[in-house]
């Protein structure tokens, strides 16, 4: 999406298969983007800084202790302007199947120092498991 925006993006993800299917799809959609097997939780190895980060189904997937790892991780890479972009599985979604459910609280909280959440808004996030989607937050958070 970044990229058919014009905009110079990287993707990462931990697993290769994923890695692999991204790139197949910006290519055969004409797009130039950048893809890399890498850790979201240490972001700092890259050694570069990025003017916004979109997360789109990873924070759910976090225990407690890694959601800290990551918000750190994520201080490495976004200087103070910078942008993330995030969106998660929400409370508000029935059941127990698939990602933790997620509370406003929680991002709040996660967020609280250095950061300033700008906007938590009930959203849809594509899932296998239901045509609609499932009930999700999408957040936008500022680093201070
Ligand atoms: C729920 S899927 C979302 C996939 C994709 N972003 C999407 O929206 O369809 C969560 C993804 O996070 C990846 N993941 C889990 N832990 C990670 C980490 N520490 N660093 C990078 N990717 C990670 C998994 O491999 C998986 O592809």
């Amino acid at each position: 999406m970044a990229a058919r925006l014009g905009h110079e993006a990287t993707g990462i993800d931990t697993a290769e298969t994923a890695i692999a299917i991204a790139q197949g799809k910006a290519r055969d959609r004409g797009l130039t983007a950048r893809f890399l097997v890498g850790d979201a939780l240490r972001l700092s190895d890259l050694d570069e800084q990025f003017d916004n980060v979109l997360d789109c189904g990873l924070f759910h997937v976090l225990d407690d202790g890694d959601r800290v790892r990551y918000v750190d991780s994520l201080r490495a890479v976004l200087p103070p302007g910078g942008h993330l972009y995030l969106l998660c599985f929400s409370d508000r979604q029935p059941g127990d199947w698939g990602p933790r459910r997620v509370t406003q609280d929680e991002i709040r909280a996660s967020f609280r120092d250095g950061w300033q959440v700008d906007s938590i808004e009930a959203s849809t996030i594509a899932t296998n498991n239901l045509p609609s989607g499932a009930l999700a937050w999408r957040v936008s958070i500022s680093r201070s």
